[in-house]
């Protein structure tokens, strides 16, 4: 039989969150409580007239839309089979064979696992006060940089003007700051990266399945210098974000209200989540991004006791940081089964 290259052997698969019974209490994958723009349903039916055909690679729409909308030119855009895809075609273009990466322990997995897969050297710094330590992460010699702000699995975000002091300092060739959750943030115009992008060193990853809710359409982009976007054509599967998705994502961007309703919602009932699960007694790490990490000495009997009222939710062991766990921000409905769990 055939063995896969030595090196993959070490690689933990990536295990996603569970669903619960219901769709309230489904509270492990950070997925949107309200949806998808009710236009989104539309889009995708009438897109699917066109299926026979192949999409369009650069998602040509799609992407001018998104040009206007952070001021770049198109050729600064890739949009990926999710922001997952774009995150491995940056480890296959600037990290493959002996590549040096340097992350914050815990990582998002996906920077972990796909500089594994192409054989690069990862060093992981330890968050300080649950946040980056971009002071340590700047010493690493590195031709990448993962910042995910907010980060995940912690939700705490760092300013603009953090992220520009790290740039400057840091010995990293390219500085790729995942902003999957920027929408979330109390401030998203001083917190994003998105000024940063214009300039060639950093690269900014969005996605459409969280403040959009099309986790389940992949759809995600790239902002960076247009050298970077057309390194990274170069070795994508061309057709790898189907008409529907890109439909799909067109029409989310254009429906600003249920983005906005999105928000609110989020903001609002993160705060509730966070002031009920305090009253409970525990400490959560105060959060900008559509989830919040609480921390129980046992996971197992927070876990257990929230999926007694049918919420499942996602273990901190699971995502590098035991003796915590992550609670997305729920409907209102969701939110009473919390409440009851933890009365
Ligand atoms: C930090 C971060 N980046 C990227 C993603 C994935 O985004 P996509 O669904 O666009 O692949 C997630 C999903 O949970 C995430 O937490």
């Amino acid at each position: 039989m055939i063995k896969p290259r030595p090196w993959l052997s070490r690689i933990e698969p990536y295990r996603p969150g569970v669903h619960a019974s219901s769709e309230d209490g489904s509270l492990a994958s950070n997925e949107s409580p309200l949806g998808a723009s009710p236009q989104v349903a539309q889009a995708v039916a009438e897109a699917a007239a066109g299926a026979h055909h192949y999409p369009d690679p650069l998602a040509g729409e799609l992407r001018g839309e998104l040009a206007r909308l952070h001021q770049v030119a198109p050729e600064q855009i890739l949009v990926g089979n999710g922001s997952d895809e774009l995150i491995f075609l940056l480890a296959w273009a600037y990290l493959a064979h002996g590549g040096r990466a340097v992350c914050a322990d815990p990582a998002y997995r996906m920077d972990e696992i796909s500089s594994q897969v192409v054989g690069a050297h990862l060093t992981k710094v330890p968050l300080r006060a649950w946040a980056h330590d971009l002071d340590a992460m700047a010493k690493a010699d590195a031709d990448i940089a993962y910042v995910v702000n907010p980060h995940n699995p912690t939700g705490t975000a760092l300013p603009l003007a953090a992220l520009e002091r790290f740039v400057a300092e840091s010995r990293a060739r390219l500085v790729v700051v995942d902003e999957a959750y920027i929408d979330f943030t109390d401030d998203p115009s001083t917190t994003t990266a998105m000024p940063l992008a214009r300039e060639g060193r950093v690269a900014v990853l969005r996605t459409f399945s969280k403040i959009h809710g099309l986790a389940g359409l992949r759809v995600g982009y790239l902002v960076a210098d247009s050298a970077i976007v057309e390194t990274l054509r170069k070795i994508r599967a061309p057709f790898s974000v189907g008409v529907l998705a890109q439909a799909a994502g067109l029409a989310a961007l254009r429906d600003a209200g249920h983005h906005q309703a999105v928000r609110r919602h989020t903001l609002t009932h993160r705060e509730a989540l966070t002031s009920l699960v305090t009253r409970a007694g525990y400490q959560v790490v105060p959060s900008q991004a559509n989830f919040v990490l609480v921390e129980a000495r046992d996971e197992t009997e927070l876990i257990d006791r929230l999926a007694g009222h049918g919420v499942a939710v996602r273990p901190g062991s699971a995502l590098g940081v035991p003796g915590t766990v992550r609670i997305s921000v729920p409907t209102t409905r969701g939110l009473e089964l919390v409440e009851r769990a933890l009365a």
